[in-house]
């Protein structure tokens, strides 16, 4: 009782300074007499809704490892070693690289051969349910084991990264620490505990706060003096994407994504005679696949430990539909969209602006039209996206000390 009223009370203080922001901002737009937008409550509350950032670290309860300093180790390890392919030549990050956000600068991913979509940046990945561009993965770890075993990628196979896992003796000794055992005899059982050591590295990998969080926060604190140092061009920008762009319908919360599958008109021909039918054949290999969560590799026992994927349907209007996007760190990471065919935010704005409605296909009420645009609101809708990245720390390298003697 007492915490509901405790928040009905943070609410009205809230909704109280936030009515003040809009009277100090009125004045201050008249004082100094410059273009910055004034907040409706509806948008700063819509504006607040995408923070506070960094989000509160949470773990993963299908990953036992999850959040383990040990196996975060041993991720990083695996992440970046070329004896988890094949042929020795490839590593996660071959198309994961920190210095490109997490990916690879291509339209298409290059594996032992050309892949039909782009590298997604990992930035952020600890918090989705859904992973792929197609969501055939419900959780990090099936998401991580997935390329080492695809022959059109890393090529390799169970026994081969077991049997690394075992004899290299750093590797062997980190496995140890993370898992509290020696690896087992059974290969695939150590291939997911390899994924699952692989899923607590990235989970690590959260983006900077940006100039849209400062705003944000003085936004929702009411401190219009420290709001007024994001530029106008992004305040505006900001204005379309909660307003007339319908943006943050998808683009929600504190990551730029609801997690969910949408249709925004990007073709999904690969080529002659081959489509890319996105969320619809995601769901079938999910099904198929004997590391989902229904599966017995699954840490999380309890009832809501794999209820989103027992009850996923299958629908007609998952036809091309693609995972929604989370938006930071997006800068100069193009290209876009998950087959890379437009090259800069300007390109991906003009799409939204242009967007033919035939392209589209999904069922029920639209919620991606024609904008048409003007070039200022497209260059100030440019603004606001670049204002969610900032310059990344500096990455510490860790070489933990373990078994090489
Ligand atoms: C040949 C390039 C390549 C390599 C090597 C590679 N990936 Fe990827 N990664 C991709 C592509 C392409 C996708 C999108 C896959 C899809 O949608 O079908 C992806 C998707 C992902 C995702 C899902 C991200 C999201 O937002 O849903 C994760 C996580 C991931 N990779 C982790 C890894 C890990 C861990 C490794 C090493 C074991 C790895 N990748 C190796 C290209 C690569
Ligand atoms: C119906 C849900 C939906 C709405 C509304 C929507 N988006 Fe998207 N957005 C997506 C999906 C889905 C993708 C990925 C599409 C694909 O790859 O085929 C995407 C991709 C993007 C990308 C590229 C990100 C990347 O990493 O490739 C940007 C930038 C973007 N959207 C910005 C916007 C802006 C700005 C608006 C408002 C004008 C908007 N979106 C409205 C669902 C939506």
């Amino acid at each position: 009782m007492t915490g509901r009223r405790e928040a009905r009370g943070r609410r009205k203080a809230s909704a109280w300074r936030a009515a003040l922001l809009v009277v100090t901002l009125i004045v201050g737009v008249n004082a100094q007499g410059l273009a910055q937008p004034r907040w409706s409550e509806d948008e700063v509350r819509a504006i607040g809704a995408h923070g506070p950032w960094p989000p509160p670290a949470t773990l993963d309860p299908s990953n036992r490892v999850s959040g383990r300093p040990a196996a975060i180790a041993l991720g990083e390890r695996l992440f970046n070693d070329v004896r988890l392919s094949g042929d020795g030549t490839l590593s996660c990050a071959s198309c994961h690289q920190s210095e490109r956000n997490w990916s690879d600068g291509r339209a298409r991913a290059r594996g032992r051969v050309g892949l039909d979509r782009r590298t997604p940046s990992l930035w952020n990945v600890g918090q989705g349910y859904w992973f792929g561009w197609d969501g055939a993965a419900d959780s990090l770890w099936a998401q991580s084991l997935r390329p080492i075993i695809d022959p059109r990628e890393m090529a390799a196979s169970a026994g081969r990264v077991a049997a690394l896992l075992r004899g290299e003796p750093t590797l062997s000794c980190l496995y140890r620490r993370a898992f509290g055992t020696a690896p087992g005899q059974d290969d695939e059982a150590v291939l997911v505990e390899a994924a699952k050591a692989l899923a607590a590295f990235q989970e690590t990998l959260v983006s900077p706060r940006t100039a849209f969080d400062d705003f944000r926060d003085a936004l929702v604190a009411g401190d219009s003096a420290a709001a007024a140092h994001y530029p106008a061009a992004a305040q505006r920008g900001l204005k379309i994407f909660v307003g007339i762009g319908n943006c943050n319908a998808c683009h929600f919360g504190p990551r730029f994504t609801n997690g969910e599958f949408g249709d925004v008109g990007v073709p999904f021909f690969v080529r002659p005679g081959v489509v890319d039918s996105g969320r619809m054949g995601g769901l079938a290999k999910l099904a198929a696949s004997p590391f989902n969560r229904l599966g017995p590799y699954n840490d999380d026992k309890s009832d809501a430990g794999a209820l989103r994927t027992r009850h996923v349907q299958r629908l007609h209007a998952n036809f091309g539909e693609f995972r929604v996007p989370g938006l930071r760190q997006l800068g100069s990471a193009g290209p876009y969209m998950h087959n890379g065919q437009l090259a800069t935010l300007q390109d991906v704005v003009r799409h939204y602006s242009e967007v033919d409605p035939d392209r589209l296909h999904s069922d029920g009420v639209p919620l991606v039209r024609p904008l048409a645009l003007s070039a200022d609101d497209q260059a100030d809708l440019v603004a606001f996206l670049r204002s969610l990245t900032a310059e990344p720390p500096a990455r510490a390298v860790t070489t933990p000390e373990c078994g090489a003697g």
